[in-house]
């Protein structure tokens, strides 16, 4: 490999190239990320008739002891549906309830994850027939309460609506635990929005603390959400719509997901993707519904409600807060403008009925609105040229491993004028993906070093899905799996962690000069983040199943401009190209750091099979 490390060759990469894509799929929001311990909490699930099923709450005692049905009588009113339980049973005469009462519980997502010493911020909304005297405790798997309290009013008090809220503090761990509430008092109680929230979310802003470290740990330029295909909804009306997810919490009327096929009460909303760009020191990228749905298509000339809806939610993530929407983001917590600069007018859209059509009354709005921000287009324009103005056009891609491999060269000849590509999901998918193999990131690896040698029109490049909850696991592979207490990476993951330098960095002019097929390989110079120094990062992927032996060439330094001390070496391979992750074995395919010992411009490496390695050589 002849590497010129003279940056009046080089080329600067976009500040933006590597980013993320988070989509309401496979559980990674609800019942993942967004760390809502209550599945279903209120009482919405099973539709907005009443009586309906209140899954996966459960019953405790029988039809001797309780009627436990939903109405609405809810003090909500986009949320109208309420637990309604009626106690037959008391602690004294004829009907005595059960040891340790009736009532209801609620198993969160498969299991919520209760730990030693940590608090539980609890909130309930309640209201009886009579008095109130309710246990509401968190119980582990094998029934022992791993913290409890009593919630008690008078007659009086407990005929109206009532929040309760209280911490609870757990004295031991369970990760299949359980919310509990139970009574031993005969009467009629409604329960409503019952949450559970570990006190210890990422800044407090509602993110569960492991996920969101993975998702720091790949240093984000950008963040596309909140899909996908959750965006667009098989019919219309189960599509992401902003205005129905932000604001209290309690007040969201929540949706069921129809393509995934799960219901989200919407905690993780608008407000709160903005919140997590932030988070993440990543640039939001909002994917707004554009009248389409899978199966379901608004006629053109009725799309203007559509056009105004999409207006609003760009002004409540960057209108004053004296502004209409920007006001309610003030009211949420944020009245400093969120940095949204990109938008995409729905997803996978562009061969549904007129979408050109309605795409041109979405662009011309927004333009005029905000000639700054940047319109994406999901038409793709690498190899035909777009036949309507854009300033980037998405680009998908899930193929086989030699799919993917071959698909670096996608970019080679796409027109250097015009709009941008924003490859928003590639991944190998499918056959040789499995669960997430070693050969699928291999594969992607070599198609993001592509990326980074078209980066001159490719600005931005994101993987697809990133979270899949084990429990419904239903897209796969993915970059991050987790249950309640548990989160591996996959290969695909970890090798995403080899490019977090590439975004704003400069890539170097090289040239291989191996004739293996099966090599692939970059050269950058950067600056690290973390000890501000300058590093040139050669990154070599051995797609192939031979050992491959390479000399490295580095022209343009002087003799001791690299020091081996600082330099190192990360390697990511396996005894099998299949080998994947999982619970019990986390690591077996994760990039492994060894320093390096004798660093310099000319150097004699060995890549083995099936693997991706990278040299990062530290400058004088
Ligand atoms: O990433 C999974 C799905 O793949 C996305 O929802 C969609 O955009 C694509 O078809």
């Amino acid at each position: 490999l002849l590497v010129s490390a003279s940056e009046s060759t080089g080329r600067p990469m976009p500040s933006t190239l590597f980013g993320m894509f988070f989509e309401e799929i496979n559980h990674a929001g609800s019942g993942g990320l967004w760390a809502e311990l209550v599945r279903n909490r209120g009482f919405e699930a099973g539709g907005p008739s009443a009586p309906s099923y209140i899954e996966p709450w459960s019953i405790i005692g029988n039809g001797t002891y309780l009627d436990v049905g939903t109405d609405r009588s809810s003090l909500f009113e986009r949320n109208k549906v309420a637990l309604r339980m009626e106690v037959l049973c008391d602690s004294t005469g004829a009907n005595i309830c059960p040891a340790g009462g009736v009532g209801v519980y609620n198993p969160g997502f498969w299991g919520m994850n209760i730990q030693q010493g940590k608090t539980y911020n609890v909130v309930f909304y309640v209201r009886s027939s009579g008095a109130i005297n309710l246990t509401v405790s968190l119980t582990g798997s094998s029934g022992s309460s791993l913290a409890s309290t009593n919630v008690v009013a008078s007659a009086s008090d407990g005929s109206k609506w009532k929040k309760v809220k209280f911490l609870l503090q757990a004295k031991d761990t369970d990760a299949n635990s359980r919310l509990q509430l139970t009574t031993s008092s005969k009467g009629v109680i409604w329960l409503d929005q019952v949450s559970v929230m570990p006190s210890d979310t990422y800044k407090g802003h509602g993110f569960r603390t492991d996920l969101m470290e993975m998702l720091l740990g790949l240093k984000p330029r950008f963040l596309r959400f909140p899909g996908g295909c959750f965006v667009e909804g098989a019919k219309l009306r189960n599509a992401f719509r902003w205005k129905e997810t932000v604001g209290p919490w309690e007040e969201r009327p929540g949706h069921f997901g129809d393509v995934w096929n799960y219901w989200t009460d919407d905690a993780l909303g608008h407000y709160e993707f903005f919140q997590l760009a932030e988070d993440l020191g990543a640039i939001p990228v909002w994917v707004f519904n554009n009248g389409i749905a899978h199966d379901e298509t608004v006629e053109t000339p009725l799309i203007a409600p559509f056009v105004q809806e999409a207006l609003d939610g760009i002004e409540f993530a960057r209108g004053s807060p004296s502004s209409q929407w920007g006001s309610l983001r003030a009211k949420m917590g944020h009245p400093e403008p969120f940095d949204l600069r990109y938008v995409a007018v729905g997803n996978e859209d562009c061969w549904k009925p007129d979408y050109r059509g309605k795409y041109m009354k979405f662009y011309q709005a927004i333009k005029n609105a905000y000639p700054d921000m940047q319109i994406i287009s999901n038409c793709d324009g690498s190899s035909t040229k777009l036949d309507h103005p854009a300033d980037l056009y998405d680009y998908h891609i899930y193929s086989s491993a030699n799919g993917v491999f071959s698909d670096r060269h996608h970019f080679d000849q796409t027109s250097r004028s015009g709009p941008k590509v924003f490859v928003s999901e590639y991944a190998v998918w499918k056959e040789d993906a499995g669960l997430g193999s070693l050969l699928a990131s291999l594969a992607e690896a070599a198609f993001l070093l592509g990326i980074e040698k078209n980066s001159d029109t490719v600005q931005m490049a994101s993987y697809a899905p990133l979270f899949a909850n084990k429990n419904d696991w239903n897209w796969k592979p993915d970059a991050i799996v987790f249950d309640s207490s548990r989160v591996y990476g996959t290969p695909s993951y970890w090798m995403q962690q080899f490019f977090v330098d590439s975004s704003g960095g400069m890539l170097l002019d090289s040239k291989l000069t191996t004739n293996s097929s099966s090599i692939v390989a970059s050269a950058i110079s950067y600056v690290s983040q973390e000890n501000k120094k300058r590093y040139i990062k050669i990154k070599v992927v051995n797609f192939g199943s031979e050992m491959v032996n390479l000399t490295i060439s580095i022209s343009g330094l002087d003799q001791n401009s690299i020091r081996s001390s600082g330099s190192f070496r990360t390697a990511m391979m396996s005894t099998n190209v299949m080998d994947e992750n999982s619970f019990s074995d986390p690591n077996k395919v994760v990039p492994i750091k060894t320093l390096l010992e004798s660093a310099g411009k000319d150097m004699e490496v060995t890549l083995p099979p099936h693997s991706f390695i990278s040299f990062d050589l530290l400058k004088e």
